[in-house]
């Protein structure tokens, strides 16, 4: 498939009103990349509209992609899992992923999930800083590096910066948009899932939420 470099990016497809229904409705139509292509639909990000705690992965899974529902496939179960156990109730969070379109390549008859470029990331940038300006989240949970340099760019390493309280980069959002207080960059779940150490990362993903859920548990008042 030809990559269209020219692309102009998802700007031109993000409406002016930011309310669910209405984002939801226009992501349908976006071609601000060249991923539309090949997906079923795109993916909105997917919670309650003022939820404290927005929680940012990478795109759509194979399973994601058939049912236009962000997490809902076996990095999702794991997501809810180590969420609940960290203390974060996995309801109360908007799920969403920095790009909306599942990338795959066609491997034995199957979809097979292929990491989104620089480019992909950029172009649908504009789609997630909505997400954040209409869900007005006080913390972000990033999952992955895709995710981590959607909003801190490329140099971003998720292995360094994993568990830490971070402050939102001013330069990430469009001029006079919502600034979450703080972002918290962790492990995306599907790489636990491939791990051969699965319990120590799960207990690590656990332990970097747990940092997410005090945050927005607040200070301990006597
Ligand atoms: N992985 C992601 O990053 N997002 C999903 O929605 C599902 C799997
Ligand atoms: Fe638009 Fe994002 Fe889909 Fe590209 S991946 S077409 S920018 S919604």
């Amino acid at each position: 498939m030809a990559e269209d470099a020219e692309r102009p990016g998802a700007a031109w497809w993000v409406p002016d009103r930011l309310e669910p229904g209405t984002l939801r409705a226009s992501l349908q139509h976006c071609q601000g990349c060249e991923l539309y292509r090949d997906a079923t639909q795109p993916v909105p990000g997917e919670g309650p509209a003022d939820a404290a705690v927005m929680v940012v992965g990478e795109q759509p899974g194979d399973q994601e992609d058939k049912a236009g529902r962000p997490f809902v496939g076996p990095a999702g179960k794991l997501l809810d899992r180590a969420l609940g156990d960290a203390g974060l109730d996995p309801a109360a969070v908007f799920r969403t992923n920095a790009v909306k379109h599942f990338r795959w390549e066609a491997a034995h008859g199957k979809r097979l999930h292929k990491g989104p470029k620089r480019t992909h990331i950029t172009a649908c940038g504009p789609w997630l800083v909505a997400e954040i300006d209409m869900v007005r989240p006080v913390g972000v949970v990033l999952l992955g590096a895709t995710a981590g340099s959607a909003v801190f760019g490329p140099g971003f390493r998720v292995t360094a910066m994993r568990g830490q309280v971070l402050s939102w980069p001013e330069e990430s959002t469009r001029p006079h948009s919502w600034t979450p207080e703080w972002a918290v960059a962790t492990a995306h779940p599907s790489a636990v899932l491939r791990s051969r150490q699965r319990d120590e990362d799960y207990q690590r993903l656990v332990d970097d939420l747990a940092v997410a859920a005090q945050l927005q548990a607040g200070p301990v008042t006597s």
